[in-house]
């Protein structure tokens, strides 16, 4: 590295040299990736975190519970302001991992054709609204052979990626990066009071990623906006070829049921689901179980279910008004807040990463990819 002028010092900003992530869910790792891809300024990076990828799997951590696709909905004009924001983050995902899923197959992206199918579809997506259409989605396209009970049936490309196995990856991809560039990483396992006490630990600390899902503030305590919404899905065991292996459908009844199918590995699919919000049974329910498998029947009868290996229980962290990704100063220390994203953190999370990065001031720097 080639030394700064001294003249030009006082104009470049003060090196961001400690920077602490607090939470190790698909959030925090994702904004250490990327900042460890766009920036070689940092001399440190620690990752605080009661649960990690390798751990024993719990409730709590949502992350290797998910599906996890992407699945694009129009924009609802209650929420179209967020909706624009997080649709945004989604495309910058796919296109990130566009390119980065090519260059690194054990990253467990794949990309494939997603359908929806409505029987009750709203004004939104009958229109193809905003976030909904050939402009925005690529492969776009309506359907016109639809399934018995379905109104509206779309198709576009999507990805889908088997969430404990990615989690994996990125924290190696984020321990390599490091040892790469010379710089000191930490992974320390711990559950915080509150953010301040991340500068009692670390006084050089320069920059903090508040990246938690649903948990902590500076002053300890939780964002009253956050909720959890209880999704239950079976992790299914299929040996013999399928057709959901080149596709991922999302079926949505008109009672407001979502079945869906999500290729996890050659041999491993996610089949959905619940979304039960405020409803914090921990446990997977029998009866949820059962519904689960009577839609499927209906929906997807070609779907061999007979082998289930687990039923997952996960809590997606939502928040009234929609995500939080913006910064804060607590005592002329930087927290930028990237939390609440509910059911869509995958989809979400190069885009989120990225936009705080630029919050922080660390974002437009010149990509090494
Ligand atoms: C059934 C189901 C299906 C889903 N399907 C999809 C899908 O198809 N596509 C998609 O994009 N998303 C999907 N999701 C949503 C996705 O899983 C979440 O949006 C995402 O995991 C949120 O990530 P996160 O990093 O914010 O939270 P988490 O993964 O919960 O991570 C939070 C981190 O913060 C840490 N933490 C919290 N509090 C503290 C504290 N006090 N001290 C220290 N550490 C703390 C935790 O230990 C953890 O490391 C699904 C979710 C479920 C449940
Ligand atoms: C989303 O991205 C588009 C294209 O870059 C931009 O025009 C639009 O303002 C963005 N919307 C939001 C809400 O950020
Ligand atoms: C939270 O912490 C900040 C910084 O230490 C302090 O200024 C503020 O008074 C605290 N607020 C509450 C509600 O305790
Ligand atoms: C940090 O994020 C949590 C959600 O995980 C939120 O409740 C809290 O308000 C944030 N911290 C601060 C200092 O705002
Ligand atoms: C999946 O099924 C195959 C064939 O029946 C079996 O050999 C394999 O052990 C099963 N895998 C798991 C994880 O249960």
């Amino acid at each position: 590295m080639s030394k700064p002028h001294l003249i030009s010092l006082s104009l470049i900003p003060p090196p961001m040299s400690h920077v602490v992530v607090a939470g190790a869910g698909v959030i925090g790792l994702s904004i250490a990736h990327q900042l460890l891809l766009q920036n070689s300024k940092i001399q440190k990076v620690t990752i605080i975190a009661k649960d990690f990828p390798h751990d024993l799997l719990t409730c709590e951590y949502t992350s290797p519970w998910a599906g996890a696709h992407f699945r694009p909905y129009p924009h609802k004009p209650e929420s179209w302001e967020n909706d624009a924001r997080e649709a945004n983050y989604t495309r910058v995902t796919q296109q990130f991992f566009e390119k980065f899923a090519a260059l690194n197959p054990d990253s467990t992206i794949k990309f494939s054709k997603g359908t929806d199918f409505l029987e009750a579809p709203s004004k939104e997506y009958l229109e193809l609204g905003s976030g909904y259409n050939a402009d925005s989605l690529k492969e776009f396209k309506v359907l016109e052979k639809l399934p018995d009970g379905v109104k509206f049936g779309a198709e576009y490309l999507t990805f889908c990626l088997d969430a404990p196995e990615y989690l994996k990856f990125l924290q190696n991809a984020i321990e390599q990066l490091c040892k790469l560039q010379n710089i000191q990483l930490q992974f320390v396992k711990l559950t915080l009071p509150s953010l301040k006490y991340i500068k009692e630990l670390y006084p050089d600390v320069s920059l903090i990623f508040n990246a938690t899902a649903n948990g902590l503030q500076y002053n300890g305590s939780y964002d009253p906006a956050c909720f959890k919404i209880r999704g239950q899905t079976l992790l299914l065991n299929v040996t013999q070829p399928t057709p959901y292996n080149r596709k991922t459908i999302t079926h949505q009844s008109k009672d407001g049921h979502w079945t869906f199918v999500i290729r996890r590995s050659a041999t491993h699919y996610i089949l959905g689901g619940t979304k039960q919000p405020g409803d914090d049974y921990p446990l997977p329910r029998e009866s949820d179980t059962v519904k689960i498998l009577s839609r499927a029947s209906k929906v997807f009868p070609d779907l061999d279910t007979s082998d289930i290996i687990r039923v997952n229980v996960g809590f997606r962290p939502a928040r009234r008004g929609g995500s939080r990704v913006d910064k804060s100063l607590h005592e002329g220390l930087p927290v930028v807040h990237a939390y609440g994203l509910g059911g869509s953190g995958f989809e979400t999370s190069v885009g989120v990463a990225k936009h705080a990065l630029e919050l922080a001031g660390l974002g437009r720097l010149e990509s090494k990819l």
